[in-house]
């Protein structure tokens, strides 16, 4: 099929949908793309870059909708008039807030693919643009807010004095929400956060910043990894802890929203009054009316007290190289769950999750919205659950889950012990001691695991397969061998075994400071 891709031309849009890698992928899945002339030059991707990448350029616009089979865009198309019938359009497409559009494209007998409506499930992360633009966002939101504020984000001593570390307040820890908490704790910031789902504490606490926990009993979370409106109760609650905040806090960075609704107006005009001279709210919300009720959309105002606050709507395209080829990989992921037998042939399998839920019109059709998700991309709240116990149902839950194991314990070390003798009623006894052997060792592997977190099973399996380094024993025994082919076998022995611990206590020490805060 030909994969066409045009310049973007809404105002100051610096993306293109296809860059000359992504090109080249999908002529791999038997694709060819046409590119329009310049397309990429915003980004970064001159005309020779695509040519090399195997693209065909064209100056005119109207023939690449005339020719192409599947159009990739960033943004929608203002009208839908050069989409032809059977054409598969993909690009976001935001269909609850375009209506019109969608019908003419039903209308026309296209299929619309929306970037926007990927459903956030595992399986379809490697298509998820809107988590693509704003880990982007939520990046750029520090950088932002670092150029407007006038001191180090990290603490520092130095000969002329010391100066504090700044403070940030991360509200709304979604997928742009992490995305700055880990770009202001690697700078060196304090960060704080807050979100109505408790479940990303954890997340949150992991990265090394602070959870603003709330002694409020409300479970914020909605279906699909997004939030639920709060209560009003919840959110004077919510409000009291922010105000609280807002005099130490040096920059804040805004993120809270709920599909489909306006954003929630969390931090006041009395806030933005209470914060020092200097401090920078960065309102990435400020495309549905900002979190900051002082925020203008699209410009950056300084408040009378000297608070800059940015309502920018347009991170992603800031960072168009970043973007773009971000971008260009969710779009090249989508192409191919299309062409699932890489030939070159689009199949739009509607019973597949991902591509129905993403699918916005059809066979002449509007199939949206889609049939909610199966699966929730939440995990059960478990530290929420954890914190609503007192510690003293907590003493009896451990105790509760101590007793149950040590029952467990006894019961299969009886139960192992009687197949034990049994057997050695009828085996050799040469046998039964490298039995006897055998079974000890898989009972104090089955100890050593048992108790360790799951995700660091890896990890122990590399060291304990470093350590068990016994073959070396082995080939040392057999150093002092007369025979020149049992000295060099055991030489090889003794050398690959010793790759074997160094390496695996090297890939211990790697997997483990991934699990390590940065200090
Ligand atoms: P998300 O849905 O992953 O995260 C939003 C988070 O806000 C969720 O964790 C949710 O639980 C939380 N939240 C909702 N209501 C809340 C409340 N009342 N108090 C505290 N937390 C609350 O969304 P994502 O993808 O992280 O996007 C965040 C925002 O960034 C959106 O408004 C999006 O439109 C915007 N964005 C802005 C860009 C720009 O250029 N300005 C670019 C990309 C995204």
């Amino acid at each position: 099929m030909i994969i066409g891709t045009l310049k973007e031309n809404f105002s100051g849009e610096a993306r293109v949908a296809i860059t000359p890698e992504s090109a080249k992928r999908l002529s791999k899945l038997g694709h060819s793309v046409i590119i329009e002339a310049d397309a990429g030059h915003m980004s970064g991707f001159d005309n020779r870059a695509y040519e090399a990448s195997g693209a065909t350029i064209k100056s005119d616009a109207a023939s690449i909708w005339a020719e192409a089979d599947v159009m990739a865009k960033v943004r929608p198309p203002e009208d839908v008039e050069s989409l032809r019938h059977r054409q598969t359009l993909i690009s976001f497409f935001y269909p609850s807030q375009n209506n019109e559009l969608l019908q003419a494209a039903k209308d026309k007998g296209a299929t619309v693919v929306a970037m926007d409506m990927v459903p956030r499930i595992s399986r379809a992360q490697k298509m998820d643009a809107l988590s693509s633009m704003a880990n982007i966002a939520g990046y750029r939101a520090v950088i932002e807010a670092g150029s407007h504020f006038g001191r180090f984000f990290t603490g520092q001593i130095t000969a002329a004095g010391k100066v504090p570390p700044g403070k940030v307040l991360v509200i709304g820890a979604g997928v742009a929400g992490l995305s700055a908490i880990g770009t202001a704790i690697s700078l060196g910031a304090i960060v704080r956060a807050f979100d109505v789902r408790p479940e990303v504490a954890e997340q949150i606490q992991s990265m090394g910043g602070e959870f603003l926990f709330l002694d409020f009993e409300e479970d914020g979370g909605g279906t699909g990894g997004y939030a639920k409106p709060s209560s009003p109760e919840f959110r004077e609650k919510q409000l009291e802890l922010f105000r609280h905040q807002a005099k130490e806090i040096d920059i804040v960075i805004t993120t809270a929203l709920i599909p489909g609704i306006d954003a929630p107006k969390l931090w006041l005009e009395d806030m933005v009054k209470a914060m020092k001279p200097g401090s920078v709210i960065v309102d990435l919300a400020a495309e549905r009316g900002g979190n900051c009720e002082m925020t203008v959309a699209d410009q950056k105002i300084v408040t009378e007290n000297g608070v800059t606050i940015i309502g920018y709507t347009d991170y992603p395209s800031r960072m168009a190289a970043q973007a773009s080829t971000l971008y260009g990989s969710n779009i090249f992921h989508m192409i191919s769950e299309l062409t699932p037998n890489k030939d070159g042939i689009l199949v739009h399998n509607m019973d597949d999750e991902v591509i129905r839920g993403s699918t916005v019109t059809h066979n002449g059709e509007i199939t949206f919205p889609p049939p909610p998700p199966k699966m929730s991309a939440v995990a059960p709240p478990q530290a929420a659950k954890k914190k609503e116990m007192t510690d003293e149902e907590r003493r009896e839950e451990r105790s509760a889950q101590f007793r149950r194991s040590t029952r467990k314990q006894a019961l299969l070390l009886l139960g192992g012990t009687m197949v034990t003798i049994a057997i050695g009623v009828v085996a050799p006894a040469s046998f039964m001691q490298h039995f006897i052997v055998f079974v000890l060792s898989c009972f104090v592997g089955f100890q050593v695991i048992w108790n360790v977190n799951h995700a660091l099973h890896t990890p122990l399996m590399s060291v304990t397969n470093a350590i068990s380094g016994i073959i070396i024993l082995g080939a040392l025994l057999q150093m002092g061998s007369s025979q020149n082919v049992v000295l060099i076998l055991a030489s090889i022995s003794i050398l690959i075994a010793s790759i074997n611990i160094v390496g695996g206590f090297l890939v211990t020490r790697r997997m483990l400071a991934m699990f390590q805060r940065s200090s």
